[in-house]
């Protein structure tokens, strides 16, 4: 299993759990001291690249890792993800807008692409995108991140329907508000939007990594087999509630 974004946040919780089930796991992300650390701490088989998921020669490194690592070269959680800008849609760059393109989907696209020519050949296997409720809603301030998400989801349903027939399964997940650190800063320097953002969720709270995580690993379980092409949201409630 490759997991992209994996030095830190949901992505490091879900290399735990894929591991503590007996998978092997090719962690990637640019941070190679925090990569390094990730991987110390799992007790099983375990690779790292680091580098830019936007590179697709990084892409192409990890699926090379996963074929040299016993039992990992099944699927893919494409998790890595930023969301640097806060502000109104009129006033978000272009400079803004390449930034979380380049790396929310093209990254995203260029490990799709190398994992699941890969899996075509094994003729099974699974992609998880890592999408969120932001790209199903119209919420404020994030615009560039909201369309990469809706992308993401696109992403999602095109490959479903074109890998399926070889029985490869591609679904997203899509994540309300995770207590990591892409949120941290912002709810912490902002108090009245952590209490909006709790007060919509019908279960009161932010979800926690692990939250995010297990649904995730669930779609890569042979519990999933029967479902493709699917958005799963992990959001307490938040989207039902409007
Ligand atoms: N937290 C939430 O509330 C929430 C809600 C909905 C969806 N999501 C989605 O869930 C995913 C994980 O988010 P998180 O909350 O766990 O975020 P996080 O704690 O900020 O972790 C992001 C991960 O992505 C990696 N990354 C960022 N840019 C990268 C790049 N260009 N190339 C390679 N790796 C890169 C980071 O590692 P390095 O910095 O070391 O590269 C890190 O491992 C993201 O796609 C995010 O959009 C999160």
């Amino acid at each position: 299993m490759i997991v992209t974004g994996a030095s830190r946040g949901i992505g490091a919780t879900v290399a735990e759990l894929v591991v503590a089930h007996g998978g092997g796991v090719v962690l990637v992300a640019r941070t190679e001291s925090a990569l390094a650390e990730v991987a110390a701490g799992l007790d099983g088989p375990v690779a790292t690249v680091t580098g830019d998921v936007s590179d697709p020669a990084v892409a192409d490194a990890a699926v090379t890792a996963a074929s040299g690592l016993p039992g990992a070269l099944w699927g893919l959680v494409n998790n890595a993800g930023i969301n640097p800008h806060y502000g109104p849609a009129t006033d978000t760059s272009h400079e803004s807008w390449v930034e979380v393109v380049r790396v929310n989907l093209l990254g995203a696209a260029a490990f799709a692409r190398a994992v699941g020519a890969a899996l075509a050949q094994t003729g099974s296997g699974r992609i998880v995108n890592i999408s969120s409720i932001a790209g199903l809603t119209g919420l404020p301030n994030i615009v560039a991140y909201n369309a990469t998400k809706a992308g993401l989801d696109a992403m999602t349903r095109t490959m479903a329907v074109e890998l399926g027939p070889i029985g490869v399964l591609v679904n997203s997940v899509a994540p309300g508000t995770i207590s990591t650190e892409m949120v941290a800063e912002l709810l912490e320097a902002n108090a009245a939007l952590r209490e909006k953002l709790v007060a919509k969720t019908p279960l009161g709270r932010v979800g926690s990594p692990a939250e995010a995580a297990w649904p995730i690993v669930f779609l890569l379980t042979d519990a999933a087999s029967f479902i493709t092409g699917e958005v799963l949201t992990v959001d307490g409630g938040r989207l039902a509630a409007g």
